[in-house]
């Protein structure tokens, strides 16, 4: 036998063997899902012992991380299809406020969670101005909600996320932005973009939303005597927030929620040119908020402002009383707050795209 055809012997025999170990990794470890956890030498002793064979260390680590991925992916595949489920469910159903899940966490008197259970994602966003919000960014958003599912623990709506343009004052005695438009259209679209949004939320999510002043145009309507006597739903009661699960604050000039330990989450209240440096230096906190559709981010030390940006389709009639210039500087965007142990916010500004597309954890959305 000449020296090649050994060597191809032994290559052939070293497959088979690898081939035979790796079966035999991955049966072990799939019948023992808690050893995933452990370190490789732990997983070759007790393989070794069970097989009285000395496996090698190499082996177990490929094969533990192909084991890992799989799991993984089996997970996301039945995230994806019930998503994929219950959109097709509610897409026959168009504007049907009834398709909930059961409630998520509740929480009393908007009492935050243990830093322990706020520990993960948190997706931050506002002036959505839903009927006039910028469908391909919701859907970008509920993907990108979808591959995230694990670590998803927030979910906070900052205020305008509907527009309400049919209590516009502006809008008094003449036709809103889209003609024939009813408050309980606004409503409905309001409704299913929440049903949408619930599909691709974990059961323990911490959910809060804030009114903006477009929320508080209800409070304005019905302040008016004449209004108040033939009263028209709130937000809060038309959209079902508390029974979704939601934490509602609905004064949008006062209110806050604190994620973390200080990291304050509110409508916006300064307008100026830098906006981010006014709301550090008037509340000397870290903070995310909206209402100005432009993004910005002030920082000093380890205190930060930022000005996350809006998820509203600025081409949309809604917003055709704002001149060009005006429009050159509002921007799409959210953000990610990710909550550590401590209770540490570290933040992640995401600049959308005109278009509605955005980048996200090497993922084009
Ligand atoms: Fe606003």
């Amino acid at each position: 036998m000449t020296y090649i055809t050994l060597l191809v012997i032994f290559a052939i025999k070293s497959i088979i063997y690898y081939m035979q170990d790796s079966k035999i990794i991955k049966e072990f470890l799939k019948n023992k899902p808690g050893y995933l956890k452990k370190g490789n030498l732990k997983i070759k002793e007790a393989l070794d012992k069970r097989y009285n064979n000395s496996f090698l260390i190499e082996d177990v680590k490929t094969a533990k991380k192909e084991i890992k991925k799989e799991l993984k992916d089996e997970r996301l595949k039945s995230v994806v299809e019930d998503f994929t489920e219950n959109v097709r469910r509610l897409e026959s159903t168009p504007f049907a406020p009834t398709q909930r899940k059961a409630p998520k966490v509740k929480l009393s008197n908007n009492v935050a969670p243990s830093i322990q259970d706020q520990e993960g994602m948190h997706i931050m966003m506002g002036c959505n101005h839903v009927p006039f919000h910028h469908k391909r960014l919701h859907d970008g958003i509920r993907r990108m909600m979808m591959h995230h599912y694990d670590k998803i623990k927030g979910f906070h709506l900052l205020g305008d996320f509907a527009d309400m343009n049919t209590l516009s004052s502006h809008d008094k005695g003449r036709f809103t932005a889209v003609p024939g438009l009813t408050l309980d259209d606004e409503y409905a679209e309001c409704n299913h973009e929440l049903d949408m949004f619930d599909q691709v939320m974990p059961e323990d999510t911490w959910m809060t939303y804030l009114y903006g002043n477009h929320e508080d145009r209800h409070n304005r309507w019905m302040s008016n005597m004449d209004n108040a006597k033939t009263p028209l739903l709130a937000p809060r009661e038309a959209l079902d927030l508390v029974d979704r699960g939601y934490q509602v604050k609905n004064r949008w000039s006062q209110d806050f929620f604190t994620l973390g330990n200080d990291f304050e989450i509110f409508h916006g209240i300064y307008f100026s040119i830098h906006n981010a440096k006014a709301h550090l230096d008037k509340l000397r906190t870290s903070c995310a908020y909206v209402h100005t559709h432009r993004i910005q981010n002030y920082r000093e030390g380890r205190m930060a402002a930022f000005n996350i940006g809006a998820c509203a389709d600025f081409t949309s009639a809604a917003f055709n009383y704002a001149t060009r210039p005006m429009k050159a500087q509002w921007a799409n965007g959210f953000a990610i707050n990710m909550i550590d142990h401590k209770g540490n916010s570290n933040v992640t500004q995401i600049n959308v795209n005109p278009d509605g597309h955005f980048w996200f954890g090497g993922i084009y959305y």
